[in-house]
């Protein structure tokens, strides 16, 4: 009677061990029913291009469908359109660009009266010889002198090998009787003095500077001769500058 009732317990414990398999066993059955019967009720619209099979695109992708969207016109009528729409917008934006390029260009450009400036025309009849004129060019002075023949022989004679800025005269001038000058220190840009100094040129006061009659530094702090502008001659009397 013992050995039974050992028997029936040791049943009794195996039953209750492979209840809760056979349990989940069964809802994961149920589950994987009522997803297939989903799967078979949704049914994509589009054909996804991802997937091998209808079922299997249609199982994983919703895609919507937007035919109503697309164009009714044939295939040429839309390439027509399309390059009407691409050439009118390549064209506005040609001419947009050529007026940016135009206001640029007119903007950076000079103005009227610096255009005015850029030549100046002075009479030469009107400067005696052994004389100094100052003008003003660009915002700057120019100094023109009408040399002596004394003052020509001097800038002749001088060794101008042996000068700081070593320059012969002849490369100076266009015109012996003529000297053009710009009236800059080169050392820090002063206005420097006519008719002065240690060797009858000019003399920049403000640092002791000696330039000759030809204009190139002989004594003082400047490095360089006085500047020579751009000039000519357009006839005897008249000297243009710029
Ligand atoms: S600026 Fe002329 S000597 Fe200094």
């Amino acid at each position: 009677m013992s050995q039974l009732s050992s028997a029936s317990t040791a049943l009794l414990r195996t039953c209750a061990r492979q209840q809760p398999a056979t349990v989940a066993r069964s809802a994961l059955a149920a589950a994987q029913q009522q997803r297939g019967a989903a799967n078979a009720g949704a049914k994509a619209s589009f054909e996804s291009p991802f997937g091998s099979t209808a079922e299997e695109s249609g199982a994983t992708l919703k895609i919507p469908s937007f035919k109503k969207y697309m164009s009714k016109s044939s295939p040429s009528s839309n390439k027509v359109f399309s390059y009407f729409v691409a050439g009118t917008m390549g064209l506005g934006s040609a001419i947009g660009a050529k007026a940016t390029v135009h206001d640029f260009l007119t903007n950076m450009s000079a103005s009227a009266d610096v255009l005015a400036q850029a030549k100046v025309e002075i009479a030469l009849d009107a400067i005696p010889e052994g004389k100094n004129v100052i003008i003003k060019w660009r915002g700057k002075p120019v100094f023109i002198r009408h040399r002596t023949a004394e003052e020509i022989q001097e800038a002749n004679d001088t060794d101008w090998k042996s000068l700081r800025d070593p320059q012969p005269d002849e490369d100076r001038v266009q015109k012996p009787e003529w000297l053009i000058m710009l009236g800059v220190c080169t050392h820090l840009g002063c206005v420097p003095i006519g008719e002065a100094g240690d060797f009858g040129g000019w003399f920049c006061p403000c640092h002791g500077s000696h330039y000759d009659i030809s204009g190139r530094i002989r004594k003082g702090p400047a490095p360089l001769n006085l500047e020579v502008p751009a000039y000519n001659f357009p006839s005897e009397e008249s000297l243009v500058i710029g």
